[in-house]
């Protein structure tokens, strides 16, 4: 049978600070003088009710904290988790002399668009013309959606390019997304990872919830990845970029499978793999 989930304290803070649309420190100076109307007693009480369901906090708010900004979710999206914070991070640290060319960064399955939105946003607070073309890409028109109104909300929906592809294959079929030619290319990707095994054991305010083509792949949850990377190994010989990266984000349990995988498709690469902070291997960095 499953629980219900009561909302603790601090969840219904954040339920008050969303309906009434104030900070969550203002609702705490006054919480015992706070008064609702009919109507925001109504929208709060089926907030815990859904919240019982266990429906995460984060569809119910419509917003996920993601690298210090805030990002519009809907049930169409996945959840940004922390771990992937490290793909940001970690990109953001690349040394500076790497975007001296045109780059372009290409966000594979972007979601709600957190990790290409947090990038270029703090990109483009770094300088403003460096030489980066940032793209998202997803197989979900309603995540794009989703996607573009974060980009719009930071004012960065000029910067970004959005475009419906199953993985790289449309977005390249349509040249003219790739104008101009980049001399670099990195690729970031959150793809769909678990495996059928790993996803039937999922809390069911994951499995219920949130959206099976964002969460599970065939093949150990590798499917997706191995796709990505024969769709990269036909780029770099169709595009002579002087340089491709590709930073991914995988499941611990999958870290000899994914270097397999790499090395079959990428044998003279560079890899390396870094821990998240459950110490934890998560992210596959790949310089080709
Ligand atoms: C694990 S979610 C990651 C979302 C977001 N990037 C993040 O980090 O929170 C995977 C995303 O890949 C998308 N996706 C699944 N299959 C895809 C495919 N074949 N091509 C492109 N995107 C795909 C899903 O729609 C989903 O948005």
């Amino acid at each position: 049978m499953n629980k219900e989930k009561i909302p603790d304290a601090y969840e219904k803070d954040l339920m008050l600070s969303k309906i009434l649309n104030v900070s969550r420190e203002y609702i705490l100076a006054r919480k015992n003088i706070l008064r609702l109307n009919s109507l925001q007693q109504k929208k709060f009480d089926q907030m815990i009710e859904r919240r019982k369901k266990q429906e995460p906090l984060a569809y119910i708010l419509e917003e996920k904290e993601f690298f210090g900004l805030t990002f519009a979710v809907t049930s169409a999206t996945l959840i940004p988790r922390p771990e992937t914070e490290l793909l940001v991070e970690k990109i953001l640290s690349l040394p500076q002399n790497f975007f001296n060319r045109k780059t372009a960064i290409i966000d594979v399955g972007t979601g709600s668009g957190n990790i290409i939105v947090s990038l270029a946003k703090n990109f483009l607070a770094r300088e403003k013309n460096l030489p980066i073309f940032f793209y998202g890409v997803d197989i979900s028109k309603a995540s794009l959606a989703i996607a573009q109104k974060n980009a719009r909300q930071y004012k960065i929906a000029e910067k970004i390019k959005f475009a419906k592809s199953d993985l790289l294959k449309h977005f390249f079929r349509a040249q003219e997304n790739f104008s101009p030619l980049p001399d670099s290319l990195l690729i970031v990707a959150n793809l769909p990872y678990l495996s059928k095994k790993i996803y039937e054991k999922t809390p069911l305010s994951v499995k219920k919830y949130e959206p099976k083509i964002a969460l599970m792949s065939q093949k150990f949850g590798l499917k997706h990845y191995q796709r990505l990377f024969k769709e990269i190994s036909q780029i770099k010989i169709k595009y002579e970029f002087s340089s491709i990266k590709i930073f991914l984000e995988f499941s611990p349990e999958q870290k000899k499978r994914m270097e397999i995988a790499t090395r079959k498709e990428f044998p003279l690469a560079e890899i390396s793999f870094q821990k998240d902070l459950s110490e934890k291997w998560r992210i596959l960095q790949i310089n080709i």
